[in-house]
C-alpha cells in the first residue's frame, strides 16, 4: 500500500477523537490537498463492468453523503472508487437540521445520521461540477428536494437538467428519513407523478439537443411488501436506468449502543448490511434483470461486495465503513475482488451478478 495511504488509514483513527461531523470536515479539507492519498491500482479486465451504457473500471463506487458540495469529487475517484455520487443536491442551499446531526456507534461500525440535505445548493455545485467535468471519471449527483418546497417533485426536474451536461448520471432521492415527507414520495401515486415529471424533462430535453444523464432512483430499506411491488412495477414502466438499494434505516436493532440508539435518524453500516442485502435481492427477483441494481449498506469488504453481487447488484456503493477503516479500504476491496471471482470459477464480474438468487 502506498505510504499515503497508509497514513491515512492511520489518520481516521486520530479523526475518530473528533465529534463525528468536524472529523468529516478535516477529512474534506484534506482531500482539497495535494496531500491526499492516492490508491493508483492497475486495471484490472477482471473488475470492468457496464451499466446504463457507461464504462466502469471497477464495481465500487462512494455512495451519496460523502462528499455533498462536490468539492473532493477527484480525489474520491483517486482513492480507488470506479465511480463518485455527489450530494444530495437541492435547488436552493440550506443548511439542514441543528448539530449535533450525526453520531458514530463505534461498536456497532455503524453511524446514525440526521443531517437533512445540508448542502451549498444548485448554482454553486453544478459550477464545481462544470469545472472538473473535463476531467471526466463517472460523476453522478444525489438529488434531493428543499425541506420548504412545495413541489419536490419540481425541485428533481429542476435539478435533473441543470446537473445533467455535467454528470453521468443523477440519483432520485426520495429515501432519506431526514427531509419530513420525503418518504411518503415513495408511495405509489407520488412516484408516479415525480417518474412522469421526469419523462418529461428527458422528452423536453431531447426535443432542445439537450443530452439527458441516465436517471436512477434511490429507495429506503424501510419499505412494505406492497410498496415494493408498486416501485418495482414504477421502475420499469418509467424506463429507470437503474435502481439503487439501499439508503439509511429507520429501524434501530436491538444491540446498537444504547447511549445513541435514541437518537433520530438514518442508521448506515454493518447493522444495515442484512436488512440491504435481502431488499436487493428481492428487487432482483422481482425486477428479473429489466432494471439493474445498485447494492449499498454496510459494505465493509471485498466478500461483502461480492455478496452483494451474489444477491443481484451490477454495482456496489459503500460510506460508513470509511469512517472506521480509513481511505486505504477501497483499494483493499478492489485488490481482493478477483480471488472471490476466480475461486468461482468467474473471469468477470457480470458474470457473479446474480448467481446466489
Ligand atoms: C453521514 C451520511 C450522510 C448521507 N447523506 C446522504 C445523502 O445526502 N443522499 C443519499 O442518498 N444518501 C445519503 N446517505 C446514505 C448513503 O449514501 C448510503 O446509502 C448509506 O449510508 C448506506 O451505506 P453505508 O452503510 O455503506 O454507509 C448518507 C449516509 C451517511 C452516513
Amino acid at each position: 500500500m502506498g505510504v499515503r495511504l497508509a497514513l491515512a488509514d492511520g489518520a481516521a483513527g486520530f479523526l475518530r477523537l473528533l465529534d463525528a461531523e468536524t472529523a468529516h470536515g478535516v477529512t474534506i479539507s484534506l482531500l482539497k490537498t495535494a496531500l491526499a492519498p492516492k490508491a493508483d491500482l492497475a486495471p484490472n479486465t477482471m473488475l470492468k463492468t457496464q451499466l446504463a451504457g457507461m464504462d466502469f473500471a471497477n464495481p465500487v463506487g462512494l455512495a451519496a453523503g460523502f462528499d455533498k458540495n462536490a468539492e473532493v469529487v477527484d480525489a474520491c475517484l483517486g482513492l480507488g472508487f470506479g465511480f463518485v455520487e455527489i450530494g444530495a443536491v437541492t435547488p436552493k442551499p440550506q443548511s439542514g437540521n441543528q448539530r449535533p446531526r450525526v453520531f458514530r456507534l463505534s461498536h456497532n461500525r455503524a453511524i446514525i445520521n440526521r443531517y437533512g440535505f445540508n448542502n451549498d445548493g444548485l448554482d454553486l455545485i453544478a459550477a464545481r461540477l462544470k469545472t472538473r467535468a473535463p476531467k471526466g471519471g463517472i460523476v453522478g449527483a444525489n438529488l434531493g428536494a428543499n425541506k420548504d418546497s412545495s413541489d419536490k417533485a419540481a425541485d428533481y426536474a429542476i435539478g435533473y437538467r441543470a446537473l445533467s451536461p455535467y454528470v453521468k448520471f443523477c440519483t432520485l432521492n426520495v429515501s432519506s428519513p431526514n427531509t419530513p415527507g420525503l418518504r411518503q414520495l415513495q408511495k405509489n401515486d407520488e412516484l408516479d407523478k415525480i417518474l412522469r415529471r421526469l419523462g418529461e424533462v428527458r422528452e423536453e430535453m431531447q426535443s432542445q439537443n439537450e443530452k439527458p444523464c441516465p436517471l436512477f432512483l434511490k429507495i429506503a430499506p424501510d419499505l412494505r411488501d406492497e410498496e415494493k411491488t408498486d416501485i418495482a412495477a414504477l421502475v420499469i414502466a418509467h424506463k429507470i436506468d437503474a435502481l439503487i438499494v439501499s439508503n439509511t434505516t429507520l429501524a434501530r436493532p436491538s444491540n446498537l449502543e444504547a447511549r445513541y440508539r435514541a437518537e433520530a435518524g438514518g442508521l448506515s453500516g454493518a447493522p444495515l448490511f442484512r436488512p440491504s442485502t435481502t431488499l436487493l435481492k428481492e428487487f432482483a427477483l422481482e425486477l428479473k434483470g429489466q432494471v439493474p441494481l445498485i447494492g449499498v449498506g454496510g459494505v465493509s469488504s471485498a466478500r461483502e461486495t461480492y455478496v452483494k453481487i451474489l444477491h443481484g447488484a451490477s454495482l456496489v456503493q459503500l460510506y460508513t465503513a470509511m469512517v472506521y477503516e480509513g481511505p486505504g479500504l477501497v483499494k483493499r476491496i478492489i485488490t481482493e475482488l478477483p480471488n472471490f471471482l476466480r475461486a468461482d470459477g468467474f473471469t468477470n464480474i457480470k458474470q457473479a451478478v446474480g448467481q446466489a438468487l
